[in-house]
């Protein structure tokens, strides 16, 4: 089986805009920066996580699926991502969220609620415990007849950057930018794992650098190799052999932790904002383009080796956010 042979639900008909930093490449002289821009998709603002909703809505309607489940922070992403998923496709959507219900959760969760999905508030769990409320819910759909889909195996949304890692080659040879190095954020590990067997199965033209903004180095890069492997299992015996030669695991931006600001964060938001007109945030693509910045800055990429950063989306995100900048106030004087 190869990956087109999965089931695929089209949300984008177009490859998404690759775009030069110019300014951003005139101040750190480096000619050839690029940025691809999964921030702008045609749904909800888009992501990396609509690339995974295609394999899995496209797994849900396999399975005739009539309701999909989805669990996560008030802010989630991969939340709004899906509530917008199933009103495409014509299906309920249930969200649950390890959160106490209340008007901060009900402000991040709003997108959803547009969309029309159903929120469940479980108060404080973990992600273990979420897990299970979700099974638990899913069991309960199905004494009530009804079909439910949990989105989230990590291998099927993965496959969304396999083609990813092809689509970007394929512009980088047509505009003549012949991308070498290409930069993603390193968190729970579909997005990378995903791109990183794309890279593979193209015979690696990418040195592909993560930015951590979740965990510490033996467990992300555990888990990235994991969902590896599950998406090699998928892609079957032919699939190219897990490679770290061309992974390179970057640890100094992930400062106080998962979606706490950072010094460097902070900077590459209003650097990017007030340069390229770029809007990112704290948890995922502030880190990583501070990272970005930090490695061409200091020439550990090369100014005549081209470097392209995936903007992996989240801009909903930042209008939470607006309380944790330092040099961007929100009140006069404050
Ligand atoms: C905007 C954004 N970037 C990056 C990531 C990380 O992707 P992954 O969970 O596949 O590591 C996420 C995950 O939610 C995200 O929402």
């Amino acid at each position: 089986m190869t990956i087109a042979d999965f089931p695929r639900y089209t949300f984008l008909h177009e490859p998404t805009l690759l775009q030069p930093l110019r300014r951003t490449g005139k101040a750190l002289g480096h000619p050839s920066l690029y940025v691809k821009r999964d921030d702008l998709m045609p749904i909800a603002v888009g992501g990396n996580k609509l690339r995974s909703l295609e394999f899995w809505v496209g797994a849900a309607m396999q399975e005739k699926a009539d309701v999909l489940l989805v669990a996560g922070a008030p802010v989630s992403n991969q939340c709004r991502l899906t509530a917008a998923a199933a009103s495409i496709a014509g299906l309920d959507c249930h969200i649950y969220h390890n959160a106490e219900d209340g008007l901060e959760a009900r402000r991040a969760s709003y997108l959803s609620r547009l969309f029309g999905a159903s929120l469940h508030f479980l108060g404080p769990l973990d992600e273990h415990q979420r897990g299970i409320e979700v099974e638990n819910a899913a069991a309960e759909f199905r004494r009530a007849g009804r079909r439910p889909y949990i989105i989230g195996n990590a291998a099927i949304g993965g496959l969304g950057y396999v083609r990813a890692a092809e689509e970007l080659l394929v512009q980088s040879r047509a505009s003549g930018a012949d991308i070498r190095h290409v930069f993603l954020p390193g968190s729970m590990g579909p997005t990378e794992a995903g791109f990183i067997f794309g890279n593979a199965l193209l015979g690696h033209p990418f040195q592909v650098h993560l930015a951590s903004v979740e965990y510490g180095q033996a467990e992300f890069s555990a888990r990235v190799q994991r969902i590896y492997e599950a998406i090699a299992e998928l892609a079957g015996p032919d699939a190219p052999e897990f490679n770290d030669a061309v992974i390179h695991y970057h640890m100094d931006f992930l400062g106080d932790g998962y979606a706490r600001p950072s010094p460097e964060s902070e900077a590459a938001i209003i650097a990017f904002a007030r340069t390229e007109g770029i809007l990112l945030e704290h948890t995922y693509t502030g880190k990583t383009f501070a990272c970005f910045l930090d490695l061409v800055r200091r020439r550990v990429i090369p100014a005549d080796e081209p470097a392209c950063i995936i903007h992996t989306g989240g801009v909903p995100s930042l209008f939470t956010q607006f309380g944790l900048f330092r040099e961007v106030p929100l009140m006069p004087g404050s």
